[in-house]
């Protein structure tokens, strides 16, 4: 089964990557240094191409509130547009929205919009609280 880690070079990514390699999956570390940019949206039809899931661990480069908002729609965008194109079945994403609540109280209100998408999309969400602190320390 080929799974596709956007993201696959990061922190996070690249763990899950030599984890779901060890297990025998057909794995591509997708990243702008592979030459796909999900932003840009360039190199998604080509990496997605016979995939059957794709696991999205993107970063964005700032946090600055505008800059991480329009980050995160426009990549989520174009994943979700390229895999509809190639048959990507399964998507996953990994977020720490809504797992404190945040500082001003917006991260519910933002969970509660990305799971109505999500199943307005005809997709199911399950969500899974992870610690962070303890996740970090199983990945180290
Ligand atoms: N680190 C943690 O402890 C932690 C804990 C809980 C949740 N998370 C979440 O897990 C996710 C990943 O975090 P991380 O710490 O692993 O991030 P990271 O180390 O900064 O890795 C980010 C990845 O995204 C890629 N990337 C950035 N912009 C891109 C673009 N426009 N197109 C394609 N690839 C792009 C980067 O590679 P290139 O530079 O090659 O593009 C890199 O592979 C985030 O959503 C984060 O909130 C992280």
């Amino acid at each position: 089964m080929k799974i596709v880690v956007v993201g696959g070079c990061g922190l996070i990514g690249s763990k899950l990557v030599a984890t779901l390699t060890h297990d025998g999956h057909d794995i591509v570390a997708a990243s702008r240094r592979s030459g796909v940019d999900a932003v840009r949206g360039e190199g998604l039809p080509e990496v997605l191409s016979g995939a059957a899931v794709v696991v999205d661990v993107l970063n964005s480069p700032s946090f600055e509130d505008v800059a991480v908002m329009k980050f995160l729609k426009t990549s989520t965008h174009n994943l979700l547009t390229a895999e509809a194109a190639a048959g990507v079945k399964h998507h996953v994403a990994l977020s720490v929205v809504g797992v404190t609540g945040g500082p001003r109280g917006e991260a519910p209100e933002a969970t509660d919009r990305v799971v109505d998408g999500a199943r307005r999309s005809g997709g199911h969400v399950y969500r899974k609280p992870v610690a962070t602190a303890g996740a970090r320390r199983h990945l180290d």
